[in-house]
């Protein structure tokens, strides 16, 4: 029988939040997300997107985006709560040419302005309230010129997958010769919170891990963008510029902030 041990790792700072040292020593890896076709395809985008202008990422993490798009020529900066995330760019290459600011991205404002803001990998949901995602468009917006673009990449709720009187999804369920992995999502689809809960088991060790999120649909999206003072663009199923459909299980968009304020709104205030 393995022993289960929830504590937090001694190292970790309790300022950066739920990424600190443990979870960004093993942040990085080579498939999913981290795979070099998938950063390329996100990377094409942005690239295209920021045109002549500088970019900024929101929650830059280790540079798994910002650093390649950095590489392609585009000045790119980044917010990031977690300095033990942050402090990962700077060993690898190219880590010089992205500045970072510690802060919260809801509130951190830094100097200059941008033609592309980005938030990718879900990261919206890593904001557990609606006032905190709104506050989050408002600051992308405040840093956008006019014309400019807000780009969020996160996840369609997969609340078609729960039946009546289920809360819990999982999605991850992977045995191994000395233990294995388990995920599970666990909804509450009154605050439109959920939690990601990770159980690893290895050499009769076993290790709990959960982290808070909140789910929002794409028309709420849309409204926070609104209330910032930006419209819908282009809505894709993923990368590729693909059709977002009712099958889509995550979504790319892409608000504009327009060249003239739209009636009776201002910009990122
Ligand atoms: C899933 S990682 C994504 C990192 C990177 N954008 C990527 O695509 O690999 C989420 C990141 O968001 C950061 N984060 C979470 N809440 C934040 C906040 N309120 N302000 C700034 N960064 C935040 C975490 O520290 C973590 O580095």
């Amino acid at each position: 029988m393995a022993s289960l041990d929830t504590r937090p790792e001694a190292a970790d700072d309790p300022d950066d939040g739920w990424f600190p040292e443990s979870v960004a020593a093993r942040y990085d890896g080579d498939d999913g997300p981290f795979a070099p076709s998938v950063v390329e395809a996100t990377v094409d985008v942005l690239a295209d997107l920021a045109g002549d202008g500088d970019a900024l990422e929101l929650a830059v993490g280790t540079g798994r985006v910002a650093l390649p798009l950095a590489r392609r020529g585009v000045r790119v900066h980044g917010i990031e709560l977690s300095r033990a995330m942050a402090a990962r760019i700077e060993s690898k290459p190219g880590g010089d040419l992205v500045g970072v600011t510690i802060g919260d991205m809801t509130s951190t404002r830094v100097a200059g302005e941008f033609s592309l803001v980005y938030l990718v990998f879900n990261t919206i949901d890593n904001l557990t309230t609606q006032d905190a995602q709104v506050t989050c468009f408002v600051n992308a917006a405040a840093h956008l010129r006019p014309g400019g673009c807000f780009v969020v990449e996160t996840v369609v709720p997969p609340l078609r997958r729960l039946p009546p009187g289920q809360d819990t999804v999982p999605f991850t369920v992977e045995p191994h010769d000395d233990g294995g992995r388990l995920g599970f999502d666990r909804f509450d689809v009154v605050t439109q919170r959920y939690t990601s809960n990770h159980v690893r088991v290895a050499g009769g060790r076993g290790s709990f891990w959960s982290i808070p999120f909140r789910y929002a649909w794409p028309a709420e999206l849309d409204l926070m963008a609104r209330i910032a003072g930006m419209r819908l663009r282009d809505r894709w199923a993923d990368w590729d510029g693909s059709r977002f459909t009712q099958e889509s299980t995550k979504h790319v968009s892409i608000w504009q902030r327009p060249h003239d304020p739209l009636p009776g709104m201002r910009v990122g205030e």
